[in-house]
């Protein structure tokens, strides 16, 4: 029992572990250009296009034709068929309904992943820079993440597997693998994952698997995935989302994999935790998945044609350190003689009217380094593009 002494902040009365959580760097620099005029937000991780209207007329059919009672816990069976019909359409294998469970948004898959394989004193490994909410998720499971941290190499970031296996110890419960990566864009090969499976197979630890931007590969197709070498048993759980490919950030709502034996314990874990997602946004998802891959398509093209502006004008910089990433939709730079990206970022959304992201939201070895998301118009693209060159060239460091 919590010894509450009323005299006492609340806050001092909370788990320790709770109290501790960072909170976002990200969200300092969104916090300070949120609503000024003119300003280009290239800041956080989504797109510029609404979703597609014949996602959300699928949602709002349901809605209006009173949809609107507690529902499956591991999501309509019809959505979690065309979840499966959707892996094997991209996958080229077949896939069950069983090992897919529906969760509010990629974040609480893995969530679930964590609560399910993490506790008090655990250790997972995660290889940085990283999306922070690995750490987050980690940490409010009283668990520790410890960071792996990436080299920036001429050919682009690099994971070094030997300097990752040698990170494990007697405490370690899982490895993080986010390919192709937010921020970095690095993006495994399917040797290194195989290499990785096989590590993970004899040391009997988990893998928790975020390919959310698998679709975002800019060497063609999909990109490298495990889903190419796991079996019934394996100890892999998947993350995956709705959000990006979809335009569905706003909606809350992705899926979890799972080897089918664990369905029990998944059901359990929605049940305490949301008590499952609204049917009738399930019913936008099965739309999107089902009649949605144009629509992927042309938000994949979207992002080349983005990437390449970023290039362009990037590479005439002298003093900036930047390989254009090999997937997912962020160009992850840094900028010769600034240290303090945080105060930089700040000083870009003043001087610049540009929204970045600071490195120090990104974990180990991430500080020295700016996010932008090029997922965006081309236009604006090239005109934030077009004030971030001009800044960088000529601000006071
Ligand atoms: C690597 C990665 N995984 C998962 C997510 C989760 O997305 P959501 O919770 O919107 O589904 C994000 C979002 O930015 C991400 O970048």
């Amino acid at each position: 029992m919590i010894n509450a002494n009323s005299n006492s902040a609340p806050i001092s009365a909370l788990r320790a572990s709770v109290q501790a959580l960072p909170s976002s760097g990200i969200a300092t620099v969104f916090a300070h250009g949120l609503g000024k005029p003119g300003l280009i937000p290239l800041w956080a991780g989504e797109g510029d296009l609404p979703t597609p209207g014949f996602i959300a007329e699928a949602a709002s059919c349901s809605l209006l034709g009173g949809e609107t009672f507690y529902t499956h816990q591991r999501g309509l069976p019809e959505l979690r068929e065309a979840i499966a019909a959707y892996h094997a359409r991209h996958y080229g294998r077949p896939f069950s309904a069983q090992n897919f469970f529906v969760t509010g948004g990629g974040m609480q898959a893995i969530q679930l992943a964590f609560q399910m394989t993490v506790g008090a004193g655990d250790e997972v490994l995660v290889p940085t820079p990283s999306w922070p909410n690995f750490r987050g998720a980690v940490e409010t499971c009283g668990g520790k993440t410890i960071a792996v941290p990436m080299q920036l190499e001429p050919a682009g970031w690099h994971l070094d597997l030997g300097r990752l296996f040698a990170a494990v110890g007697p405490k370690t419960r899982a490895i993080v693998i986010n390919s192709p990566a937010n921020p970095s864009g690095w993006t495994a090969s399917q040797d290194d994952l195989s290499a990785l499976l096989e590590f993970t197979r004899s040391h009997g630890l988990w893998i928790i698997a975020d390919e959310i931007y698998g679709r975002f590969y800019y060497q063609g197709g999909l990109a490298p995935s495990l889903q190419h070498l796991i079996t019934s048993d394996d100890r892999v759980l998947f993350a995956q989302t709705f959000s990006k490919n979809w335009a569905m950030t706003g909606w809350r709502i992705g899926w979890l994999q799972a080897p089918a034996a664990l369905g029990q314990v998944i059901e359990n874990l929605v049940q305490y935790n949301t008590s499952g997602v609204a049917a009738f946004m399930q019913r936008g998802a099965i739309a999107a998945l089902n009649e949605g891959d144009a629509f992927v398509e042309t938000q994949v093209q979207r992002a080349r044609e983005g990437l390449e502006i970023v290039r362009q004008a990037l590479a005439p910089l002298n003093s900036v350190r930047f390989v254009a990433p090999a997937g997912a939709f962020y160009a992850f730079f840094g900028v010769d003689g600034i240290t303090d990206t945080l105060g930089a970022a700040l000083r870009m959304v003043d001087e610049a009217k540009v929204g970045v992201a600071p490195g120090t939201a990104f974990g180990e070895g991430a500080d020295a380094y700016f996010r932008i998301c090029f997922l965006r118009s081309p236009e604006q693209l090239r005109e934030a593009m077009r004030r971030l060159s001009q800044w960088i060239a000529t601000a006071n460091r």
